[in-house]
């Protein structure tokens, strides 16, 4: 079981740039306020997509989910817990290339679950690979596949480590179109697989819609939730369909600042 809480949660850095020199006559004024009073809760299982401005904070609050950073003032909790530090056996931080160079995918898929001893893990490693569509090219290294076959071998890696939280930053940039929406089936896919809470931030509004369970919009710097709403429809869906989604998708537009869409 994994709830996440955010409460009351600030969080600020200090502009080396505008500080004085070694920062050392740094004082409030040089401190950027990102994250301004942020209160979100994750429910277990829960597929939630963060959208918001570029420098709003997205990165920030999922590394602080993650315990690589810590909030100014206010906590992360999971399961009532404060987070004092990365927990990588119940979080799985998705990486463009988490994938080690010199091992080959199944080398790397069966890493994140060295320690586990259990007589089926070959197998169960071999169906993840396949699972994601990599059977075939489980003996290749890295640099032999393409950028969407190692997406999905960063997938398959979750998969075995079958995290109790997935935290995924921008999953399919750098993507072309049709491997931004092949990995974003995989990433649904696996979602209905694991059942496991996953939070991702996307810049892309319709990544929100078609996959959410729910979605989160930020305001820009200094940060605060402005939009958090569940999105009561099953997978795969068509947004184009559905007013209602056209309806919010043409709202969240707005609330970026984007006012013709298309
Ligand atoms: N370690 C740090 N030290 C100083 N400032 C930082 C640090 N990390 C982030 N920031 C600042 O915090 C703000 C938010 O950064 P963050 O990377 O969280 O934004 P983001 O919403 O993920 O943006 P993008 O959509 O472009 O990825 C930015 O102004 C950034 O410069
Ligand atoms: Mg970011």
């Amino acid at each position: 079981m994994s709830c996440i809480q955010v409460k009351n949660l600030k969080k600020s850095f200090i502009d080396r740039r505008r500080a004085g020199r070694g920062g050392e006559r740094a004082s409030l004024g040089n401190e950027i306020l990102v994250l301004d009073n942020i209160n979100l809760e994750f429910a277990e299982g829960e597929l939630v997509c963060i959208l918001g401005p570029s420098g709003c904070g997205k990165s920030t609050l999922l590394r602080m989910v993650a315990g690589f950073d810590f909030p100014t003032t206010g906590e992360v909790l999971i399961n009532d817990e404060p987070v004092t530090g990365s927990r990588s056996d119940s979080i799985f931080v998705f990486q463009h290339s988490g994938l080690l160079p010199w091992m080959t995918v199944w080398e790397n898929v069966e890493l994140g679950v060295r320690h586990i001893q259990d007589p089926e893990k070959t197998q169960t490693i071999q169906e993840y690979i396949a699972m994601v569509e990599l059977d075939r090219f489980e003996h290749h290294y890295p640099h032999q596949l393409s950028g969407g076959m190692l997406r999905r071998a960063e997938l398959a890696r979750a998969l075995a480590v079958n995290p109790n939280t997935l935290i995924m930053d921008e999953p399919f940039s750098g993507l072309d179109f049709l491997t931004h929406m092949k990995v974003r089936e995989e990433v649904v896919n696996m979602h209905e697989f694991i059942q496991k809470t996953t939070l991702v931030v996307t810049h892309d509004i319709d990544d929100a819609l078609i996959m959410g369970d729910r979605v989160i919009v930020m305001s820009g710097r200094p940060s605060q939730v402005k939009l958090d709403v569940k999105l009561p429809y099953g997978r795969p869906r068509d947004v184009l369909k559905t007013p209602e989604l056209m309806a919010l998708r043409d709202e969240i537009f707005f609330m970026l600042g984007v006012s013709y869409v298309v």
